[in-house]
């Protein structure tokens, strides 16, 4: 392996886009560039929520495009949540969550997950019990969530829905696709719960980090949200067409999440054999391990010393994890016996 530095500590996906992604760039021309997308004049916001609309089924009107899932969030936030109101966040979750409400002078209310063996879960009577005492605008949950890489079960958000009317629920569904294919329940849960509102990305799965685009299936009772993020002059035609380029792609993306499987099972194995490790059962492309206090530095430094960031964490309650970023298949197996080889543990993977 070279000297470049292998960032496996900001969840990117390393397989890179779909080759249908790179025959598209190759063949632009000037029209995609300079002209606006005029997609309003046959009655459609864009070509990639038309796209949406067809494969999922979801009337157009309720598909909203955005600058990936975090402009999404921030367009949720800033729409219903103001001085005085709360928004209800995991406090084990992803930072920007917890930048959010101080935004727009909104309450933060944390609620925990908790866990069970080496899988993260989501405390529904934990949750209902804040949401009675705070009355919250908005409600986020992470499915999967980061950096627990748990997901939600439909039983459980089904029940969490119905004891939530009335309020804004976010899904955030930015590491959707790497345990599973199963997409197409949007249409259901939009209709059956109107409050819901579905976040997805093309930046984790489809490998498009940086082209800077995501969508949100939305409910019924949320017009404001789509008043809120409606723009005359179109979206990004650009990254639109790459987005359709990866969702025409599907067969690339399955060889991927194949491999992902694969490779978590791998950290799995390799983290249960060591002691006071536990490596949490993850549905992304990442897993959060849990290791013996003393044995950070020795890890840390072992990583660094191949060029391989992994994230560990600052705050209190993952003082003594790491979230390692699911690499290609040479990375990962590298990570597992850098890791192996710096706790004494040999043949380990
Ligand atoms: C849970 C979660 N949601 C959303 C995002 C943002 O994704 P996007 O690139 O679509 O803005 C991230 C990025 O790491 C994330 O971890």
């Amino acid at each position: 392996m070279d000297k470049r530095i292998v960032y496996l500590d900001r969840n990117e996906n390393q397989y890179g886009p779909a080759p249908n992604v790179f025959d598209l760039l190759s063949r632009l021309d000037k029209e995609s560039l300079c002209i606006y997308s005029k997609d309003f004049e046959r009655g459609v916001k864009s070509r990639l929520t038309e796209r949406l609309a067809r494969d999922y089924g979801v009337p157009e009107s309720q598909i909203i495009p955005g600058y990936g899932s975090e402009d999404l969030l921030k367009q949720v936030v800033h729409c219903y949540v103001g001085p005085g109101k709360a928004v209800m966040i995991p406090n084990q979750s992803w930072w920007y969550y917890k930048k959010l409400a101080g935004e727009v002078g909104g309450i933060q209310v944390e609620y925990s997950l908790r866990t069970n063996g080496s899988t993260f879960e989501y405390d529904l009577g934990h949750m209902f019990d804040l949401f009675q005492r705070h009355h919250p605008n908005v409600v986020l949950i992470g499915s999967p969530n980061n950096p627990t890489g748990n997901s939600l079960g439909r039983e459980h958000l089904e029940r969490l829905l119905e004891g939530m009317k009335g309020t804004v629920v976010v899904l955030d569904e930015a590491y959707l696709g790497f345990s599973g294919s199963k997409n197409h329940y949007a249409k259901a849960l939009i209709e059956a719960h109107p409050n819901l509102a579905i976040l997805r990305t093309f930046s984790k799965y489809y490998a498009l980090a940086g082209v800077r685009i995501g969508y949100a299936f939305v409910g019924k009772d949320l017009p404001e949200l789509v008043n809120f993020s409606a723009r005359y002059l179109g979206y990004n035609r650009l990254s639109e067409e790459i987005a359709i380029a990866a969702l025409n792609s599907e067969a690339y993306y399955e060889g991927i999440r194949q491999k992902m499987i694969e490779d978590k099972e791998m950290y799995y194995r390799g983290f249960d054999g060591l002691p006071g490790f536990t490596a949490y059962r993850s549905d992304a492309n990442f897993i959060l391990v849990e290791h013996p206090a003393r044995l950070k530095q020795a890890i840390k430094e072992s990583l660094e010393a191949r060029g391989v960031h992994v994230k560990f964490f600052n705050e209190a309650q993952f003082i003594n994890h790491m979230r390692i970023t699911l690499g290609t298949q040479e990375q990962n197996r590298l990570v597992m016996e850098t890791i192996t080889a710096a706790v004494k543990v040999p043949n380990v993977a």
